[in-house]
């Protein structure tokens, strides 16, 4: 079965035709980064109208590239259209919604939605000759830009939150770091590569992200399997007011020895984390997806507790660890039990959460 997928979620426009779940006959990414890097964040305005500008042109562009690589002959061999329907910013899902639409319409074949963390869990097993259900039941772990958690999958295509984020995801705390530091945007890449020039061990004393005391239960969660990034961004930004005294436009001295130790609290606080969750179940994978995977440091601090614990790590290509669709249009060949007029009904989910 061949499924056409389309993402616009945040700031990436992108098609992808996937065969059967895992084989990628083509992936086409546009990357909006440059238009928001001015403003250092992603502005849900420029994102929108960047969609509208790209979307027929990328989709165009994957079909092209799955016909050359002799993977189908022509549009008409797409066999359904899968879509990100959220979790995301609502003025962008919803050009990859109506696209997707029209495109289903035309070609008469079923529309699928999709949640856009369920697809990164997805990413492993793009372009790996792995099928998901013999890693059932598997811990999930989505790190990225707007997400960080823990999710139980009992089965391959059935998804719960056991911990996550009380306030800022992974990536997010990249990001302000980055900004704070006046490094750039986006700041997860900057800081990893910042990270890697400390040499010492003389790490800066940061918070280990642990949520305060109540905050999991309020939101139904055991504090163990959850995180907390904003007082480590504050203890950043003092460490920064600290260093730099009354002169605020003084440089910030040693960079790389601030990245590291930032970088390694939360790395430390998400291998923490995942410890625990491996511990709740017999599982038998760590799926892991999300911009935030692309992190050396997490990917070996990851490696490090599943083979503690004795379970196989699953990580994603990195040119499927940032948003892409092929994980979309993979996921879909998995959860396609959404019925088309269900699907032409929908609505953009802005807060859409991972199900069963
Ligand atoms: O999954 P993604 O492309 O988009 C979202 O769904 O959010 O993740 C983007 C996030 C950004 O916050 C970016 O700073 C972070 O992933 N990121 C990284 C690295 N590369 C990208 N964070 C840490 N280390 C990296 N090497
Ligand atoms: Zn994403």
């Amino acid at each position: 079965m061949v499924i056409l997928g389309i993402e616009s979620s945040c700031d990436e426009t992108a098609c992808a035709v996937v065969r059967d779940g895992t084989e990628v006959l083509s992936s086409v990414v546009y990357t909006q980064i440059k238009l928001h890097q001015p403003w250092g964040g992603v502005v849900p305005e420029i994102a929108s109208r960047a969609h509208v500008e790209k979307i027929s042109g990328v989709i165009s562009a994957a079909v092209d590239e799955a016909v050359k690589g002799g993977g189908i002959d022509a549009l008409t061999d797409i066999d359904a259209v899968a879509v990100t329907y959220g979790p995301g910013l609502a003025p962008a899902l919803l050009v990859g919604l109506n696209a997707a639409k029209g495109l289903a319409l035309s070609l008469n074949v079923p529309l699928i939605g999709i949640n856009h963390i369920e697809a990164h869990l997805h990413t492993p097993f793009l372009e790996s000759g792995l099928r998901p259900e013999p890693y059932m039941p598997a811990l999930g772990l989505a790190v990225s830009g707007g997400h960080t958690s823990w999710i139980d999958m009992p089965e391959y295509g059935c998804y719960r939150i056991i911990g996550q984020t009380l306030d800022d995801a992974a990536g997010e705390a990249f990001d302000k770091a980055a900004k704070l530091l006046g490094l750039g945007y986006p700041g997860g890449p900057i800081i990893d590569r910042e990270a890697k020039k400390y040499e010492g061990t003389d790490f800066i004393s940061f918070p280990k992200g642990r949520p305060r005391p109540g905050t999991a239960a309020l939101a139904g969660l055991d504090a163990d399997l959850c995180t907390s990034f904003s007082g480590l961004k504050t203890a950043l930004l003092n460490y920064v007011k600290s260093v730099r005294g009354t002169d605020t436009t003084a440089p910030i001295p040693d960079i790389p020895r601030i990245c590291a130790s930032y970088q390694r609290a939360i790395v430390a606080s998400i291998a923490d984390r995942t410890a625990s969750a491996l511990k709740r179940r017999p599982y038998r994978a760590l799926i892991v997806g999300g911009g935030v995977s692309l992190n050396g440091a997490l990917r070996e601090a990851l490696a490090r507790v599943a083979a503690d614990v004795g379970v196989e790590l699953l990580l994603a290509k990195p040119k499927y660890c940032g948003d892409n669709a092929a994980m979309i249009a993979g996921l879909a060949y998995y959860r396609r039990n959404v019925t088309d007029d269900v699907a032409l009904a929908a609505d953009v989910e802005p807060s859409l959460v991972v199900s069963c």
